[in-house]
């Protein structure tokens, strides 16, 4: 087997985005456009060179094509071992946990999380380091940069690897180890919660529901649910991961999980109910006839932490993404223990977890995690949920009430208007931002407006600022608008705006999320502009 290095020319849309890179497989496909990136990868990472190196992926259509390339090029850049899930199966937190425990220089992750899958669907890669964690902006730039400029990629010339069996296998230099993508991670979770309590819970006749959507979590829900925690056979529906998902977005929220939800209603239904996503790092939690938001989910899971025996000794702190909703914050506030705001993204918590500053985080785009691994993680959050449930043994619903009746309501929506033409979704930003130093003082639909800015973030750790992370607008009752456009989006671009209001009396309570955010909304819509931006009246998705 020989290395061949192969002369290429540089694509100019190979940045990074929230998530790694991720585009149409199409795209992917255009030759040497997955080799282009790879290589910028390993040419600005050293440390790859005799070092180890984790591979997996969601399973979706391209995947193990994309592996295959990617293991070839692996060798030719002089890695010493690749620890590759078996099928090339590894949900997101698995690979995460794998390169930690096995001290990998970092790892490779394939997938475009929740977009859907198949050949006219999306595909993704996003590069971790050794701390299990994407790899912070600095270093995506980085490798972005070195596309641009690249010229040559070296690949081993060699047949293609047969993925199906644990073993290992010599590659040129290097050594491919094939592992079970589950074990490691299922004893990592063995050793953060109470599993005797939730196999008791299950022995007493408490049913669940747990939707993997076609996609990478099947195999592990199916281990860590139905055979460790007793769970009734058949508790995980659409087990089965399918290259394109059978079709559907695995996205786990309301309008994409729609037999789920289903499912939770009428007399019959189960107690509780819960999704992932493609990758398995996303979590949506369902009680019977109940929908918990994700703000509120972190916020329940902070005030509840102590039922989880990893978290014995208190939290050191929580995190959430800017547009999450305060909920958390109030029960930091009431554990005396900081609260951190950071911009959307999952890179941001990482430094946050490495210093020991936090131990839970979340963002309002149902991610949930903490300091077991350096992603957000689904089939993890549904654990926890399942630990306090056990420890508590009262509804979702019962427990969620009750924390409002405590801390307050925390109304919250988050708006997506999808697909939209770029550059009016950048004249609305634009025009946003030239408001912003007019609007305190100003009474929009009968509010106050307290402070206005576009968020800028200084990492506590290290210092490094992130600019523009999106257009915040505070009113004197705390109630908050804050727009920003997705960066995970593959066409177009997508308008996301994220509304709160937080109401403390229990009367106040009951009352839909979307009526007692109806005007907020509607203010949202008229102070920027939405219709006259991008046409649309209504936006695709509110979750
Ligand atoms: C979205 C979510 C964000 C999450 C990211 C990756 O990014 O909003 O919270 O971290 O997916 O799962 P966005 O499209 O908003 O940039
Ligand atoms: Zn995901």
């Amino acid at each position: 087997m020989t290395v061949h290095t192969h002369p290429t020319t540089p694509f100019d849309d190979q940045r990074p985005g929230t998530s790694g890179l991720r585009k149409a497989v199409t795209v992917f496909r255009q030759p040497n456009y997955l080799e282009n990136f790879i290589q910028s990868v390993f040419d600005c990472v050293p440390e790859l060179a005799g070092g180890l190196l984790v591979v997996g992926g969601d399973g979706r259509y391209y995947n193990v094509t994309a592996i295959q390339t990617l293991l070839k090029i692996a060798a030719a850049n002089g890695v010493a071992r690749a620890v590759v899930g078996r099928g090339g199966i590894l949900s997101t937190p698995a690979a995460s946990h794998l390169i930690r425990r096995r001290g990998a220089a970092g790892g490779f992750v394939l997938s475009a999380s929740h977009n859907p899958g198949g050949p006219d669907g999306d595909f993704g890669i996003k590069f971790n380091g050794a701390n299990g964690g994407p790899a912070p902006e600095a270093l995506t730039e980085g490798f972005y940069a070195r596309s641009r400029g690249i010229d040559r990629y070296h690949l081993l010339a060699a047949p293609d690897l047969d993925l199906r069996h644990d073993g290992e296998i010599r590659l040129g230099g290097m050594t491919v180890e094939i592992v079970d993508p589950v074990a490691d991670y299922a004893a990592l979770m063995d050793g953060i919660f109470d599993m005797p309590a939730i196999r008791r819970l299950f022995a007493d006749g408490f049913r669940m529901v747990f939707d993997a959507m076609h996609a990478v979590t099947g195999p592990y829900a199916v281990a860590i649910l139905e055979h460790r925690l007793g769970a009734a056979p058949g508790t995980v529906i659409n087990r089965v991961p399918l290259e394109d998902f059978g079709g559907h977005h695995p996205d786990p929220n309301l309008v994409h999980a729609a037999e789920l939800v289903a499912r939770l209603s009428g007399p019959d239904a189960p107690d509780f109910g819960a999704a992932s996503d493609g990758d398995g790092d996303r979590n949506m939690i369902l009680g019977r006839e109940f929908y918990v938001s994700p703000s509120d989910s972190l916020a329940v899971l902070a005030a509840n932490a102590g039922h989880v025996p990893h978290f014995a000794g208190g939290l050191k702190g929580i995190a959430r993404s800017m547009p999450t909703s305060q909920a958390a914050d109030r029960v930091a506030a009431a554990l005396g223990i900081p609260c951190y705001e950071t911009p959307t993204g999952w890179k941001f918590f990482g430094s946050l977890l490495d210093a020991g500053r936090i131990s839970l985080c979340g963002e309002e785009s149902f991610g949930t995690g903490s300091d077991h691994v350096r992603e957000k993680d689904g089939l993890w959050a549904v654990l926890m949920w399942l630990n306090v449930l056990a420890g508590r043994r009262l509804s979702v619903a019962g427990i969620v009430r009750e924390h409002w009746r405590r801390f307050g309501r925390t109304f919250y929506g988050r708006h997506d208007y999808e697909a939209v033409e770029t550059a009016g979704a950048n004249a609305l930003i634009a025009e946003l931002r030239a408001l912003l130093q007019q609007l305190p003082g100003c009474t929009l639909g009968g509010r106050r407006v307290l402070a206005a800015d576009d968020f800028a973030y200084v990492d506590p750790v290290d210092g490094s600022r992130s600019e523009r992370q999106g257009v915040r607008i505070v009113f004197e009752d705390g109630a908050r608008i804050v727009y920003r456009l997705s960066g995970t989006g593959t066409a177009g671009a997508t308008l996301r705006v994220y509304l709160e209001r937080h109401r403390s009396d229990p009367a106040d309570h009951d009352t839909e999320a979307t009526v007692a955010l109806a005007e907020l909304a509607a203010t949202a819509a008229e102070l920027a502009g939405i219709t006259r931006h991008t046409g649309r009246t209504v936006p695709d998705v509110v979750t």
